[in-house]
């Protein structure tokens, strides 16, 4: 009688374990590609954006110019039609290389402007709490920012400037 109810109960737990093993074995199935797909753009980490063209070397100067450019972007599933509207603030340095510094501040988030302040000649100025920039976006001590601002990657072929994605800056005060 208790080899019986032994056998029963081996029975019952060899049909629970199968169940519950092929329950999981189609969740899982299930399940995985969905979250794949809910996690995809954290996967896909890096943004879409290519080296943007955004004109021709012989255009640019020692003094900064704002230019504008769209970017493809796209943010987890959304990608803006027509591109992101990017800024840059674009000048020749003494060594012939470019630099591009984004228009971004680094201390709330305004927009800086070449000269925007006409008490402080030959920087970048943010009007949102007088933050200022040496000429190159390095930020000046005792002013707001705690750093410089960010660049853009920068590329010259056959005589025209692309701009690549955003990276931090080195130095700073
Ligand atoms: S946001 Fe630029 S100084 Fe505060």
């Amino acid at each position: 009688m208790s080899t019986n109810k032994k056998r029963r109960l081996s029975r019952r737990q060899f049909l629970i374990n199968t169940l519950a093993g092929s329950g999981a074995f189609m969740g899982a199935g299930m399940l995985y590609p969905m979250v794949r797909f809910a996690i995809d753009p954290i996967l896909q980490k890096e943004t879409q954006s290519s080296f943007v063209e955004v004109g021709a070397v012989e255009e640019f100067g020692k003094e900064p110019i704002a230019i504008q450019f769209f970017v493809e972007q796209k943010d987890g599933w959304y990608q803006k039609e027509g591109g992101t509207k990017m800024t840059a603030w674009v000048m020749k340095q003494d060594d012939g290389k470019f630099l591009a510094l984004s228009p971004i501040c680094k201390h709330l988030g305004c927009t800086v402007k070449w000269e925007g302040s006409p008490e402080f000649k030959d920087e970048f100025y943010c009007p949102c709490h007088g933050g200022r920039y040496t000429d190159t976006g390095i930020n000046i001590p005792g002013t707001p920012p705690l750093a410089p601002l960010d660049k853009y990657k920068t590329e010259v072929k056959n005589g025209k400037l692309f701009l690549g994605s955003i990276v931090p800056q080195e130095g700073g005060a």
